[in-house]
């Protein structure tokens, strides 16, 4: 029997075309013999589109999720959905919201793993809570930065420059800005603002920068660490998105115990949030050893050459295989779940 997949792509955050790289290599590595997929794409504006229908996700009858066509053609029921959605909307716990709703099986973390994921100052609060070494940060919101910037300027001068800035809740670099000196801090923030009324100043790391997949939920299979190669000063947008300016070379360079190390504080972060499915963990070796934990992508970058793809395969988990049991895990996942009682 094969398995209907509802493919979300596109998405209404600014990382909507890195969705659609993402879902076309998603779509691609998923058997046709055994999935059946309906891509949906989520416009800019948030309106829902098959073959440039409009439609939208309902309850089924049968516990599955129906594709309803909202101009009267035919429903298509639903097994599973499979968001490869980036950022605010599709990474944040919205989009499993809506499916936990519906009742249909969803892949990846759930609402509160996902809100955590997305939210760089929730992720870190939690993180150091269970004990794990997170760069410090000073959290400024639109209201705090209106009524008391001197009293943050202190703070971050007692904390030393030079700082990141960047919104809690966005990804792809969008909105940072490495601030060298106080002086050039409002400008950073004022930017920062416009992308979420939640920023974080954060201490800068000197470091190599790594990044660890993991693929599970009771059992986790953790890639070795890869290691972010690059020119430029620091992983910005062009950095990241244009061909050829960065690298990831797998396993990274890293003494044994190192390595070590890094594989026990990513599994150790996934798990402090209650993370299921998937997760990318991002961070910094710094130059005697330290790791530093910096992220968690609950729907990482997923094009036949994002990090992600990369690192499970050299974990031993090819890119067919890694959707498949992504599938398998939101499957098994709604069994568990539809046993206990609420
Ligand atoms: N505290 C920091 N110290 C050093 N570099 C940082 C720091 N925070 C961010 N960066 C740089 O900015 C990049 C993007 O920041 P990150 O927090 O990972 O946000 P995003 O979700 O946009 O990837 C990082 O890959 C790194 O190059
Ligand atoms: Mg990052």
């Amino acid at each position: 029997m094969t398995i209907t997949i509802l493919m979300l792509m596109g998405g209404r955050s600014s990382e909507h075309e890195v969705s659609l790289s993402s879902a076309r290599g998603v779509m691609e590595a998923l058997d046709p013999d055994q999935f059946a997929v309906v891509p949906v794409l989520i416009h800019p504006s948030g309106t829902w589109t098959h073959d440039d229908r409009p439609v939208t996700l309902s309850a089924g009858s049968d516990g599955r999720g129906v594709l309803i066509d909202l101009d009267g053609g035919p429903t298509t029921a639903i097994d599973v959905v499979f968001p490869v959605l980036h950022g605010p909307f599709g990474e944040d716990g919205a989009i499993q919201g809506l499916c936990e709703m519906i009742g249909v099986p969803y892949v990846g973390a759930g609402v509160a793993a996902s809100a955590i994921g997305m939210d760089k100052a929730l992720f870190k609060s939690i993180a150091r809570q269970h004990g794990l070494p997170v760069a410090d940060a000073v959290l400024v919101t639109s209201v705090s930065w209106a009524n008391d910037d001197s009293a943050i300027q202190v703070a971050v001068g007692a904390m030393g420059y030079p700082v990141f800035v960047k919104p809690a809740r966005l990804g792809s670099s969008v909105g940072i800005s490495r601030v060298a000196a106080p002086d050039e801090l409002d400008a950073a923030v004022t930017v920062a603002l416009r992308f979420d009324d939640k920023v974080l100043i954060e201490q800068a790391i000197v470091g190599q920068e790594i990044e660890v997949g993991i693929l599970g939920d009771a059992e986790l299979v953790v890639s070795p660490p890869g290691q972010i190669q690059y020119g430029a000063d620091w992983y910005d947008y062009q950095t990241k998105y244009e061909s050829g300016r960065a690298e990831l070379q797998i396993p990274a360079d890293l003494p044994e115990e190192v390595t070590q190390r890094v594989q026990e504080l990513a599994a150790a972060a996934y798990r402090s949030i209650g993370c299921e499915g998937m997760g990318r963990i991002d961070g910094f070796v710094t130059p005697d050893g330290g790791v530093i934990i910096s992220e968690l992508n609950t729907i990482p970058g997923f094009t036949p050459t994002s990090a992600y793809p990369s690192l499970m395969a050299a974990a031993g988990i090819s890119y067919p295989e890694l959707v498949a049991r992504l599938v398998g895990s939101a499957i098994a996942r709604a069994e568990r779940e539809r046993t206990l009682r609420r």
